[in-house]
């Protein structure tokens, strides 16, 4: 199914020299064919492009920029400011993915106002497709609006890394009853609003089973097991360029850290032993 899917992506690229552009409308497709979708983050032109080349159905410029690119150790300091600047960057290197921005912390929790704004102005200044806020009902007046407006939302559930503080720890979440049943009520709430898809973070597979089995929607996991829609992952975990996280859900995929570093040692020596630059490399 998967390399179907690919190689039809591959023969349209062939074919008419682009690809069809993924849309919300794409996605509600794939969920009823039960073709799996594949998301990855990123936050700047070059990866993105990459990641468009290679197929990927969804690229999230997540506030994981906060901790990846700018060394906090959480999401919360990520200005708006900040993620319109690399969601303008992902958007110039994207053809065919659905390019998603999270929302930062502190620009849609406070009033509806405030978070139609944020979204509006995520949208016109980055040209992305689709904006992602966390949360349930605590914001669903935020969503709807947002909505109303004619801005797709996609919704996150479960750890929910803007609530952190709160949280006190990054463990599994909604492993209790109380807390199962208050994520299911959320989603059922923020599928009824209208959001076109939702990703739910670090919960256990049962009931990322149970989420989307019920769901029309999408449901996008990142640790919420196999049986949901479509997988996330961060892109520097995923590659290996990060090295200290390592969560059971993780899967590395290159260890592109080990890789990087060596290539800078063999640069550093053959610049010191003075190998670099030799004839044919200079004018
Ligand atoms: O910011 C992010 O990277 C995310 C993913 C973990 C889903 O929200």
């Amino acid at each position: 199914m998967i390399n179907t899917e690919l190689q039809e992506i591959k023969r349209d690229m062939a074919k008419t020299g682009s690809v069809t552009k993924v849309t919300t409308h794409v996605l509600q497709e794939m969920k009823l064919k039960g073709v799996k979708i594949a998301m990855l983050t990123a936050y700047d032109f070059s990866m993105a492009r990459l990641l468009d080349r290679a197929g990927i159905d969804i690229i999230l410029v997540g506030d994981s920029a906060s901790n990846v690119m700018a060394g906090h150790t959480s999401t919360l300091p990520i200005t708006l400011d900040q993620m319109i600047y690399h969601a303008s960057s992902v958007v110039r290197g994207v053809s065919r993915a659905l390019v998603v921005v999270d929302m930062p912390f502190g620009t849609y929790q406070g009033n509806w106002k405030e978070a139609l704004q944020s979204a509006i102005r995520i949208m016109k200044e980055s040209g992305a497709d689709a904006v992602k806020l966390e949360g349930g009902i605590e914001v669903i007046e935020s969503v709807e609006r947002i909505l109303s407006a004619g801005i797709p939302v996609m919704g996150h559930l479960g750890l929910t890394p803007q609530s952190i503080h709160k949280f006190g720890t990054y463990v599994v979440r909604a492993t209790d009853e109380i807390e199962a049943r208050k994520l299911v009520d959320d989603s059922r709430l923020l599928e009824k609003a209208g959001c076109f898809s939702l990703v739910l973070e670090k919960i256990p597979a049962k009931l990322g089973e149970e989420v989307a089995r019920n769901a029309k929607i999408p449901v996008i996991g990142i640790g919420a097991g196999g049986h949901v829609d479509g997988q996330v992952l961060v892109l520097h975990d995923m590659l290996g360029i990060t090295t200290e996280f390592s969560p059971r859900f993780l899967r590395r995929y290159l260890n592109l850290s080990d890789e990087i570093i060596h290539s800078v040692e063999r640069y550093i020596s053959d610049v010191k032993l003075l190998d670099f630059p030799n004839e044919r490399e200079q004018y």
